[in-house]
């Protein structure tokens, strides 16, 4: 299953696909003011523990400086990375299998004043809808570890980036994981670590995918991988 499966490059998803709708609901000023108190909370309670997620979000894009747009974010989430990427004044296209994980980033990233620079889209990272070579940078963080599966995505993902284009793929340290698990459990929560797969998963095959690993590094209880879309 986890072998190469041919060069996806070369076949292009209907273009006549229709992107899935999702249409975010308008928050009031009151919910604004709530999802600004709410950053500030989990940042101090992160903080406590030991994991601060500001630094870390800058530390996991700035791998990726410098960087060109287009920009696809693959399991947007609650828009950490789509909301730091759009205050460094990018467009990104965001994408989730959660409406209810879109509609937390869509109000997020008004209270941070950047929705205008962000498409919400809700879609399967594993089967996108969009062109082959589209994008110059795709990234994909804390995801991995929620995946059963990650190669398929990998696939999905060579597919769209351009020659040269980047990918960057991120997710907690050992450490990391610990501490979001004990903040989880302090809330009564449990965290799930899905296929448990890493970034030395993604590093070993990442080759066979159309891509070269071009950098590696661990700060603030996260890791990254920057691979380039390999030209031809
Ligand atoms: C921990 S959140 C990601 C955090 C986010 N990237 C950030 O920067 O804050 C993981 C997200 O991945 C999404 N996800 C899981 N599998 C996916 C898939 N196949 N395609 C798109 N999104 C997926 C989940 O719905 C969830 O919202």
């Amino acid at each position: 299953m986890n072998g190469y499966m041919g060069d996806m490059d070369d076949i292009d998803r209907d273009e006549t696909m229709e992107l899935q709708g999702f249409v975010p609901k308008e928050p009031s000023s009151e919910e604004l003011e709530k999802s600004r108190q709410r950053y500030r909370e989990r940042l101090e309670l992160y903080k406590k523990f030991g994991y601060d997620r500001e630094k870390a979000i800058e530390f996991v894009v700035d791998s990726a400086e410098p960087i060109e747009e287009p920009v696809l974010d693959v399991g947007t989430g609650s828009g950490l990375t789509a909301v730091e990427l759009a205050r460094r004044g990018h467009h990104v296209t965001s994408v989730d299998i959660s409406d209810d994980a879109l509609q937390t980033a869509y109000v997020n990233a008004k209270a941070a004043q950047v929705a205008d620079r962000i498409a919400f889209k809700l879609i399967d990272g594993m089967s996108l809808p969009f062109e082959a070579r589209h994008f110059k940078l795709v990234t994909m963080v804390n995801v991995l570890h929620h995946l059963e599966e990650f190669v398929p995505l990998l696939r999905e993902i060579s597919r769209v980036l351009s020659p040269e284009g980047k990918l960057l793929v991120a997710d907690f340290t050992e450490e990391g994981f610990d501490i979001i698990e004990r903040v989880l459990r302090s809330e009564g929560n449990d965290h799930s670590r899905g296929g448990g797969h890493t970034i030395d998963d993604v590093a070993e095959v990442i080759h066979k995918h159309g891509m070269q690993c071009k950098l590696r590094d661990a700060r603030f209880h996260e890791q990254v991988l920057v691979a380039l879309k390999v030209s031809h």
